[in-house]
C-alpha cells in the first residue's frame, strides 16, 4: 500500500472520528440531470470556432475566473496547480513522460471532478504562461461545457469516431486567452467504450507531441464504474484523484487509487465542498471550499 492511500485512509478516518457524516453503505451517486443537447449543426471550419464564458457568472458561481484574481478559492488552486505545473514542464528531478497530460477524476460521480478540472484550467490559464486544453472526456455524462455556459457541440467523440478529423479543427478558443476547450462532443451510445480504443490513444498521443508546451486537462469519468477511465489512466503524465470527503468510502478510495498505480504521479484532493446557510447573499451556491491534498511520485 503505497504512503499516498495510507493517508488518505487515515485522513478519512479522522474526519470519521471527528464527526463528518461518512456513511458505511455504498454511497448513493449523485444524479446529474442536466440533458445532452446534441449539437445541431457542428461547424466544420471551424479553425476560428470561439466561444465567449460568462466570467462574472463563472466567479459568482464559486469558480476561479480572471474577474476575481483573490479569491478563496483561486488562493487553494494556486497551491494545487504548483507541483502540476512542475511536473508538466518537465521541472522535477527527474521529467516525466506525458506530464502534460494531466486527468482529473475520482472514484465514483458528482465527487467534484468537473468543478476541480474547470478551476485547475482557469487557475492555469489566468495567472500563468502557459496555454491550457481543457478536454471534457467524461464523455458518459459531460458538463464542462453546462458549467461554462456555452453550448455542446462536436469535440473529442468526433475525432475518435474519424481519425482523418484535425484535432485543431476541434478546439474552441475562449475570451480567456490562453484557455482552449475541447467539449466531449456527439453523444454517441458506447461513449464510454471509445475512450479505451486505439483511436483515442493515438489521439492522446497526437496532442502530447503536437502540443508539448501546452497543459491538457481531463475531466474524466469516475474509475469505480468506468473501466475505460483506466485505459485512459494508464497513458496520463498525471492524476488528480478527486475524493469527497465526506461522503466517498475509504475503501472505494483505496480501490480506485489500486487502478491507477502505474501512473507515475498523483496527486489526491480530499473535497469537503458543505453547504452553509449564507444569510442574505444571493448568489452562488452557498458552499465553503476546502480542498487538502496530499501529493505522490513514484520514480520510473
Ligand atoms: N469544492 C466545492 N465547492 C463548491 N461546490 C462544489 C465543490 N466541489 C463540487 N461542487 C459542486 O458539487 C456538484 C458535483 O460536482 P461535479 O464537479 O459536477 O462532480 P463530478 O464531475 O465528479 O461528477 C456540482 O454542483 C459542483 O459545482
Ligand atoms: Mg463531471
Amino acid at each position: 500500500m503505497s504512503s499516498l492511500i495510507e493517508q488518505a485512509a487515515q485522513r478519512l478516518e479522522q474526519l470519521r472520528t471527528a464527526g463528518a457524516d461518512i456513511p458505511d453503505g455504498v454511497p448513493i451517486a449523485q444524479a446529474n440531470k442536466e440533458a445532452l443537447n446534441a449539437p445541431s449543426g457542428a461547424q466544420s471550419n471551424s479553425l476560428s470556432r470561439r466561444v465567449e464564458i460568462d466570467l462574472e457568472a463563472l466567479s459568482k458561481a464559486g469558480i476561479v475566473s480572471p474577474n476575481a484574481p483573490r479569491s478563496a478559492i483561486a488562493d487553494q488552486f494556486r497551491v494545487v496547480k504548483r507541483p502540476l505545473i512542475g511536473n508538466a514542464m518537465g521541472k522535477g528531478a527527474s521529467p516525466i513522460i506525458n506530464g502534460n497530460l494531466i486527468m482529473v477524476t475520482s472514484s465514483l460521480p458528482g465527487e467534484g471532478k468537473t468543478f476541480t478540472a474547470i478551476n485547475l484550467a482557469m487557475s492555469m490559464a489566468t495567472e500563468l504562461d502557459y496555454t491550457v486544453m481543457l478536454v471534457d472526456a467524461d464523455v458518459a455524462r459531460p458538463s464542462v461545457m453546462t458549467v461554462l455556459g456555452l453550448p455542446a457541440g462536436a469535440g473529442l467523440l468526433d475525432l475518435v469516431l474519424d481519425e482523418s478529423m484535425d484535432l485543431s479543427s476541434m478546439l474552441l478558443k475562449t475570451n480567456v486567452d490562453k484557455l482552449t476547450l475541447l467539449p466531449s462532443g456527439t453523444p454517441h451510445p458506447r461513449a464510454t467504450e471509445l475512450l479505451a480504443s486505439d483511436a483515442m490513444i493515438n489521439l492522446l498521443n497526437d496532442m502530447a507531441r503536437r502540443y508539448t508546451d501546452r497543459i491538457i486537462i481531463f475531466d474524466s469519468p469516475p474509475l469505480l464504474l468506468a473501466t475505460e477511465a483506466r485505459v485512459l489512466a494508464s497513458h496520463m503524465g498525471q492524476i488528480v484523484m478527486v475524493v469527497q470527503a465526506e461522503r466517498t468510502l475509504q475503501s472505494d478510495v483505496v480501490l480506485a487509487l489500486s487502478t491507477i498505480d502505474a501512473c507515475p504521479v498523483k496527486l489526491m484532493l480530499l473535497n469537503q465542498a458543505r453547504t452553509v446557510s449564507k444569510g442574505g447573499y444571493e448568489y452562488g451556491y452557498g458552499h465553503v471550499y476546502g480542498y487538502e491534498y496530499g501529493f505522490e511520485v513514484q520514480q520510473a
